[in-house]
């Protein structure tokens, strides 16, 4: 199910120079969104001047119709940050690069946001619960019954959604545990866990916007100034790491070229994955064609679409420009 509702802002900060985190209170889709869904957030200020509209309602009922400011007129995709389900709250990450995100960044406690969502397919790592059947109702813990070690690989603001599919991966699994597939304990003789992070960034400090280290999960950073863990690109540190510690399966977003050297990498190991893409959006939902990829192989492939296709495709799929 996709809503659209007027978000009450429950909190608004500014996490690193450009960068802000944004708390809505939007139970509806809290409840139903997955990691790698979107939001599509209209960043203009008509719900500030006391627009009516209130409770949430489902699209088909609404339509897409909006009264109010139109400045700017198209939505803005926004991946999901986190959610949390018992209180009913979504959260998202995004960078100030323009008109949209720079009037989102206007908003304060208090004040309601229309978005739309969740949008879009989300990741769906083998052995995860939805996978598998597991009866993971809302508004409880999500229970590891997956037999494998994931290998969760992001770059820049590419992290964002990836926190909340390490969270929903991890979460569960008690510390030290092997995955049953997983081999032999790393080499640095600590028991794997579960999920594994490999988080790229320019610097140190954009490695901050997003902090895996409050998860269970085993962290691997890269920063090109080598400011902080391996100085170079996370692709490298991952297809060094890997040898040694092997996983079995990918989720990964990030820059066009570094999803493009992971998926080299990934031809190289054998691996299977997934990438989500980001292009340019009208609608959000299917219904303009002018977020489409390409996605099949370099001699066959089809146009997909972005938004409803995606966000997340299996990686060796992806036919890159
Ligand atoms: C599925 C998806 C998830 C995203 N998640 C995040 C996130 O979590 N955090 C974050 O900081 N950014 C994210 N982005 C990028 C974000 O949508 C753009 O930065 C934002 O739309 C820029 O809007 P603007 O008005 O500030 O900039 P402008 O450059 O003024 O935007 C002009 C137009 O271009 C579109 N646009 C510009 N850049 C992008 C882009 N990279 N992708 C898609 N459309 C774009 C805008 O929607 C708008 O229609 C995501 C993009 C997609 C497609
Ligand atoms: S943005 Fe309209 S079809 Fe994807």
């Amino acid at each position: 199910m996709t809503y659209i509702t007027d978000a009450k802002v429950v909190s608004h900060r500014r996490v690193a120079a450009g960068c802000r985190r944004l708390v809505l209170a939007a139970p509806d889709i809290a409840q139903a969104v997955k990691p790698g869904q979107f939001l599509h957030v209209r960043c203009d200020g008509g719900t500030r001047a006391g627009h009516p509209r209130g409770a949430p309602t489902s699209v088909g009922r609404i339509g897409l119709g909006w009264v109010g400011s139109a400045d700017p007129l198209l939505r803005r995709p926004l991946s999901v940050h986190d959610a949390d389900r018992e209180r009913g709250t979504v959260t998202i990450l995004y960078r100030v690069v323009g008109r949209g995100t720079g009037l989102l960044a206007e908003k304060r406690t208090g004040e309601r946001v229309n978005v739309l969502g969740p949008l879009g397919r989300g990741f769906e790592p083998p052995g995860h619960p939805r996978q598998s059947g597991h009866p993971c109702q809302p508004g409880h813990p999500r229970q590891w019954v997956g037999h494998r070690r994931v290998a969760i690989v992001g770059g820049g603001l590419g992290v964002v959604p990836l926190f909340f599919l390490a969270r929903e991966l991890s979460v569960g699994v008690p510390p030290g545990i092997q995955p049953a597939n997983a081999g032999t304990p790393g080499h640095s003789g600590v028991p794997r866990r579960a999920v594994a992070v490999f988080q790229g960034a320019r610097t140190a400090a954009e490695l901050d916007v997003v902090d895996f280290s409050i998860l269970p999960v085993d962290l691997f950073t890269a920063t090109d100034d080598g400011s902080r863990g391996h100085a170079g690109s996370v692709v490298e540190l991952f297809l060094d790491t890997v040898c040694h510690e092997p996983v079995d399966w990918v989720s990964a977003a990030g820059p066009p070229g570094m999803l493009r050297a992971l998926a080299g990498a990934l031809e190289t190991l054998g691996l299977s994955g997934e990438f989500s893409l980001e292009e340019r959006m009208g609608c959000g939902i299917g219904a303009c064609v002018c977020c489409s990829c390409r996605i099949g192989t370099p001699e066959r492939w089809e146009y997909r679409r972005v938004c409803a296709d995606g966000p997340v495709f299996p990686a060796r799929e992806v036919v890159w420009e």
